[in-house]
């Protein structure tokens, strides 16, 4: 998924840097800020025990299926309605299922009647988030997933893997430059693509892996492991705005929404770390509070903490250091207009060993 502060550039200068820090016994990783879960996927796949966690809850669903899940999903109750499945091979089920959801008739549901245009025509605010025919597909394949649950026809691992599923599809079939605080005026052209779904990876592997969908602060006492990886956003913008849609789609909850882009209530998601004035106390306080032998942050020169900050915090839990890389920034497309000061930023990826 293209989204603000992905790592999956990133990955080695992550892996080589902690690799030159960390010592030989070190088997459980913490990525509490997880985002699209890319980080902690590359450290499964590397044999590490991982623990996720992140504010938003489709992030917590991502998480759930790329980390949580490790074993096959094998569909066993969904054999009920649908009888094929049963000649198919476990590994390939997942593919039926995907087509079988992606050929359902859409339906005008919550998605197409406040976010597409057709939904939306004869309303305060016209809405085109996605094509007519998209933001139907989409009704039909949430609704029949929360219908398949409710029935207890899929097991909550699966849930999670086709809610995943339906969160990676439809982010790619949006209308909009890049998130979600804006949409375009004209269809463009993966917009208009029909929504077909793709099956998310499947991180098969032996270990058991947790993921937690609360505020890092709360949080951080309640975990333990051998590294802390701490990627939190960097600015002002505040994650629960700039993926409003997918909160919604991935919970599907009928929230009460509001102005031209049909925002979603988010007061309890509203980040610390994106707070000028309150970034450095609860970065504090989550230094002090965790549980591990290692901690590490990404961060960039031009986050909302200096380095100066970032050195004097962290200090306090043991030896500082950091390595750096010059890294092209997260570009949105220019038709969002926005003002970056500079293509190329400095990413920092600070540690301190606990003593
Ligand atoms: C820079 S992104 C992480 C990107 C991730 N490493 C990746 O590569 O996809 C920051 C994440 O922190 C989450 N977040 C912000 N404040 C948080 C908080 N107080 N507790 C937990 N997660 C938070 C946001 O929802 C967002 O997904």
């Amino acid at each position: 998924m293209n989204y603000i502060g992905s790592k999956l550039s990133l990955l080695e200068f992550l892996d080589e840097s902690i690799s030159k820090v960390i010592d030989k016994n070190c088997h459980v990783f913490c990525d509490l800020f997880a985002g699209t879960g890319i980080v902690g996927s590359y450290f499964k796949k590397k044999g590490y025990t991982v623990i996720a966690n992140d504010i938003q809850y489709y992030s917590f669903v991502l998480n759930k299926q790329y980390i949580e899940n490790h074993e096959h999903l094998n569909f066993q109750q969904l054999i009920k309605i649908l009888p094929k499945l049963k000649n198919i091979e476990i590994a390939e089920r997942k593919n039926f299922i995907c087509d079988y959801l992606s050929n359902l008739k859409g339906i005008k549901g919550f998605i197409f009647k406040n976010y597409c245009l057709g939904g939306t025509q004869n309303k305060e605010f016209q809405r085109q988030y996605f094509s007519d025919e998209n933001g139907k597909r989409c009704d039909a394949i949430r609704t029949e997933i929360e219908k398949w649950k409710k029935e207890k026809l899929i097991t909550n691992n699966e849930y999670y893997f086709l809610l995943a599923t339906l969160i990676e599809t439809i982010d790619k079939r949006a209308n909009t430059a890049s998130v979600y605080g804006a949409f375009l005026k004209q269809l463009k052209k993966t917009a208009q693509t029909p929504l077909v779904l793709k099956p998310a990876e499947l991180i098969i592997n032996d270990q058991k892996h947790q993921v937690f969908n609360e505020d890092i602060n709360e949080l951080a006492s309640k975990v333990a492991g051998d590294i802390l990886y701490l990627d939190p956003p960097y600015n002002h913008r505040q994650y629960a705005t700039n993926y409003h849609l997918l909160e919604t789609v991935a919970k599907y909850d009928n929230p009460k929404i509001h102005g031209k882009t049909g925002l979603r209530e988010y007061e309890k998601q509203k980040s610390l770390y994106c707070s000028r004035t309150k970034v450095k106390k609860a970065f504090t306080n989550l230094i002090l509070k965790a549980k591990v032998k290692y901690i590490f942050l990404s961060y960039n020169n031009e986050g909302l903490m200096s380095l100066d900050d970032i050195k004097e915090i962290m200090s306090l839990r043991g030896k500082y250091g950091h390595f750096t890389k010059e890294y092209n920034r997260f570009k949105a497309d220019t038709s969002e207009n926005r003002n970056y000061k500079a293509k190329k930023t400095v990413e920092y990826l600070h540690y301190v060993v606990v003593k």
